[in-house]
């Protein structure tokens, strides 16, 4: 069965000394109970060491969000997934829209990243979605199936099902305009069907899909409780404790 996975983004958020006591908070509150589902926190590289030795990996794992798409060498300010994997984080955040539309992150670019992060037994949260002017031109499904095609569809099965797909619609990503409930599973089922005609249902059926953007203590009830979304990728919701408790919590 696919699991269930409430993942943080914390963006570029907090210094080194605000995130080590937000990861404390979030500790040792996701600590005083059982969640049905894996906890994520997505933090700044340079929170990833301090973020690991303060949780429970028992019920919290640690996220980077972006590594590099060379190996290593002379790429001044980059960080590999090599580096990644030894700071002890488990999952890499890849391909979210910020990426996409402020460093100039392609499909082409996403495609070396996600090879490397699972060479380095990284686990890929693998982020699509269509910007407004796409849903209203109709043309949100053909963007969602390219961007998953030309970055993922040439893994092995084996190495498909390591990874954690986000649907995210840019025009819901920090603007406080949720996709629907029915917008959400709507594509989460047709992104599940893609997977079918490609990897068969054994794999579409253990492939976690998260839905992100705008999602809240408010919302995420509703949206988890479609059969197709299987999590949420947290923003802004996820830099207070509570706050990101109380999405935990709606499964
Ligand atoms: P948001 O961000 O929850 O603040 O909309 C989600 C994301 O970008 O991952």
């Amino acid at each position: 069965m696919r699991q269930n996975i409430v993942a943080g983004n914390w963006k570029m958020n907090k210094t080194l000394q605000e995130g080590i006591e937000l990861a404390k908070e979030v500790n040792s509150k996701v600590g005083a109970i059982t969640p049905k589902c894996k906890v994520v926190l997505g933090t700044p590289f340079v929170h990833i060491t301090e973020v690991v030795k303060t949780v429970d990996a028992s019920k919290i794992s640690v996220a980077a969000q972006n590594c590099a798409d060379k190996v290593s060498g002379a790429y001044t300010g980059e960080v590999s997934a090599s580096m990644v994997k030894s700071t002890g984080a488990q999952y890499v955040i890849l391909g979210h829209s910020e990426r996409r539309a402020y460093y100039g992150e392609t499909n082409a670019i996403l495609k070396e990243k996600t090879d490397l992060a699972l060479t380095n037994e990284l686990k890929p949260i693998f982020c699509i979605g269509e910007v407004l002017s796409e849903r209203e031109s109709n043309i949100h499904f053909d963007i969602v199936k390219q961007q998953i095609e030309e970055s993922l569809f040439h893994l092995s099965a084996g190495d498909f099902s390591k990874i954690v797909l986000a649907y995210e619609p840019v025009w819901a990503i920090g603007t406080g305009k949720t996709a629907s409930s029915d917008q959400a599973q709507e594509m989460h089922a047709f992104i599940r069907q893609l997977i079918v005609s490609k990897y068969g249902e054994e794999v579409a059926n253990n492939i976690s899909i998260l839905y992100g953007g705008s999602c809240n203590a408010a919302n995420a009830k509703e949206l988890f409780a479609n059969p197709d979304v299987d999590g949420g990728l947290i923003g802004g919701a996820s830099l207070k404790a509570d706050d990101f408790l109380a999405i935990i919590t709606a499964f």
